[in-house]
């Protein structure tokens, strides 16, 4: 481990945040969480974790002496030259990202020539420049400022931290940069310094490239049903042309979560503002929103109407290892099972708890085999592992119906159908 390393600020502690914090921590920065969730603040200091993502409760807990955390900015401000900014940027009813909590955070800066902020958020291109200009307003113009756009996938967010694909640093060749680069030279990482806009830029368009990809494979997949093709057969064939790559080729029920809707969203709304269509961006979204209610029309075309029929969704978050409920596809389909007439229980391992701040009338179980008491049809939502080895028997002994619709093509057909159940994946 380094000697000494740099103290560093970690401003939000939420997903990114903390993993943030942690992973620092580890490579022995003393590291100074702010966040104005006192709650939260209060818990951390408890050594609870709020959120689930794995292996951070452990690393927290191991690197507990070097994590401080607080409502109060000062002690940060006292101890860190680097603030790491990691609040939400949730989007607006427009599209466009909201920037209220970033400017928040500009707002609460003091006049320094020794600070720099660090941007972890991601925020539309241009950000970087209004921030500068708006401290320099207010004669707070020694303030430093980087982009540091982050990458981690929630479920494996900080092994994604301490192995990440690359690090991307956009500042204006001050000390700040400089010293954001030291930061992360322990880990084995290509490093891209590049200008401010060039790194705001960047995090958006890797995602909407990724978007991108499983909206076409969502595409393919609905041809392939059209057409007697399996698209796992497809997307193998596909993805092993190195030019494609395997990954992001898999089908499903359409993309979720806290950055991709959002991240998508707020690139066509930038584009827009700046006079340009982004014309394949608005069919990625549409496509995507399209894919979501696919399953609907499964359900139909095997039951018939869903007035009063009972489906199972087994999952809940917007993909495993993680109870971030953001834009999850659960809340599309249990919201338009309920319109259509049908009663809508659940089951998620881990994401019941932020569920059940966002579903309304949804019945909740303990166990996925309780969850399919009486129910005509099962759909998987999430790929939660646990899913994979469920005992189908015991699971067409409770239901009424014999249909599973498997959103994720996660679990084995043919140990399906050998319980007597009517199979139907995704494009398969
Ligand atoms: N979650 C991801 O997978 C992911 C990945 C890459 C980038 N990002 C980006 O990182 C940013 C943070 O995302 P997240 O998922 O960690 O959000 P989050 O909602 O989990 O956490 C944000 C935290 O910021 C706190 N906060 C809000 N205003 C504050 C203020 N003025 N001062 C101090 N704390 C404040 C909130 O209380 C919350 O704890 C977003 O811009 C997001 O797009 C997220």
């Amino acid at each position: 481990m380094a000697s000494v390393r740099e103290p560093i600020a970690v401003i939000g502690t939420g997903y990114v945040g903390l993993v943030t914090a942690a992973g620092f921590a580890e490579l022995g920065s003393e590291v100074w969480c702010v966040d104005i969730d006192a709650a939260k603040i209060a818990r951390l200091e408890r050594g609870e974790i709020p959120i689930y993502e794995p292996g951070l409760a452990e690393s927290v807990a191991a690197n507990r002496e070097r994590l401080h955390f607080s409502t109060e900015l000062a002690p940060a401000l006292g101890h860190a030259r680097l603030l790491f900014v990691a609040v939400g940027t949730p989007p607006t009813y427009s599209g466009d990202a909201d920037l209220s909590a970033v400017n928040a955070v500009v707002d609460a800066m003091p006049r320094s020539n020794d600070h720099a902020l660090v941007m972890k958020s991601t925020v539309p291109v241009g950000t970087g420049a209004a921030i500068r200009r708006s401290l320099a307003e207010r004669g707070k113009e020694g303030f430093a400022y980087v982009s540091c756009p982050e990458f981690l996938k929630e479920g494996s967010a900080l092994d994604d931290f301490r192995h990440p694909d690359r690090i991307v640093v956009g500042d204006d060749g001050d000390w700040a940069g400089d010293a954001v680069v030291e930061l992360y030279s322990p880990l084995d990482a290509p490093l891209v310094r590049t200008d401010i806009a060039s790194a705001e830029m960047i995090k958006l368009a890797a995602n909407a490239f990724l978007a991108t990809k499983i909206s076409f494979i969502n595409e393919i997949a609905n041809v392939c049903e059209e057409t007697g093709a399996d698209v796992l057969e497809v997307a193998r064939g596909m993805g092993l042309d190195q030019r494609i790559g395997t990954h992001f080729l898999k089908p499903g029920i359409g993309f979720g979560g806290s950055c991709f809707p959002k991240d998508v969203s707020a690139l066509k709304q930038l584009a827009g503002n700046s006079g340009y269509h982004f014309q394949l961006l608005t069919s990625v979204i549409e496509v995507n929103e399209l894919q979501k209610r696919r399953v609907i029309g499964k359900l139909q075309k095997h039951l018939g109407s869903l007035v009063g029929k009972r489906v199972t969704l087994l999952g809940l978050a917007f993909k495993a290892n993680t109870d971030d409920m953001r834009e999850a596809s659960s809340l599309v389909l249990a919201a338009r099972l309920q319109a259509d007439g049908a009663t809508v229980t659940a089951y998620d391992p881990v994401a019941e708890t932020e569920a059940r701040k966002l579903m309304v009338g949804v019945q909740f179980a303990d166990s996925a085999l309780e969850s399919l008491a009486d129910s005509d049809a099962c759909v998987i939502v999430t790929e939660w592992p646990e899913f994979g080895e469920l005992d189908w028997s015991a699971a067409a002994e409770r239901m009424r119906g014999r249909l599973v619709i498997d959103g994720r093509n996660f679990v084995d057909p043919e140990a399906v159908r050998a319980a007597g159940f009517v199979y139907e994946g995704i494009g398969r």
